[in-house]
């Protein structure tokens, strides 16, 4: 279950209506696929896609989305290092940014125009949805791996427009989980 911190308030919250409301201020939807549909960790594309149709449909019907894949990020991954280091830089598509989690973990900062950051960790369970236009950057967690479905409007619309404001420095990409 997702966990959502407001670094700059100093607050951690963990209910999970909660978190939903307060994303949502910020025009992001979060919610969990319950119940999971069981599929291994290491299951084809294919087997995942077919296990969560009816969500992936539901969701391409509200948000026009066209495609749905499985991203698989892990330390097999070639040049992950390189890979991580676009994500994690302050940045925006045009289109949204779809991810429900399959495996692994990974943390989310949004950065809204008028209110303060918001760090949203996800896991197995979890879909977010970044509108497009939304400045976020994202890192794994100290596990370095994640297995996600991605939804696309439109795959050209997906390139990042990185903001170089320097913004995503000051905070700590650092999991709740991974914290001593
Ligand atoms: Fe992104």
């Amino acid at each position: 279950m997702a966990l959502l911190r407001i670094p700059e308030e100093n607050r951690t919250i963990v209910n999970r209506d909660a978190i939903a409301a307060r994303l949502a201020e910020a025009g992001i939807q979060y919610e969990m696929w319950t119940p999971e549909h069981p599929t291994s960790k290491d299951a084809p594309q294919e087997q995942i896609l077919a296990a969560y149709s009816s969500e992936i449909e539901r969701l391409k019907q509200s948000g026009g989305y066209v495609t749905a894949d499985v991203i698989n990020v892990n330390s097999q991954t070639p040049n992950l290092d390189a890979m991580l280091a676009k994500f994690s830089r302050e940045h925006w598509h045009d289109e949204d940014e779809v991810r429900f989690i399959i495996a692994g973990r990974g943390i989310f900062h949004i950065h809204p125009k008028d209110s303060p950051v918001l760090a949203i960790e996800v896991e197995a369970g979890d879909l977010i949805r970044v509108p497009r236009g939304t400045l976020h950057w994202f890192d794994l967690c100290s596990d370095r791996q994640i297995r996600a479905i991605r939804l696309f409007q439109d795959m050209s619309g997906w390139t990042p427009h990185y903001t170089d404001s320097g913004v995503d420095a000051r905070f700590q990409p650092v999991c709740f989980s991974d914290q001593p």
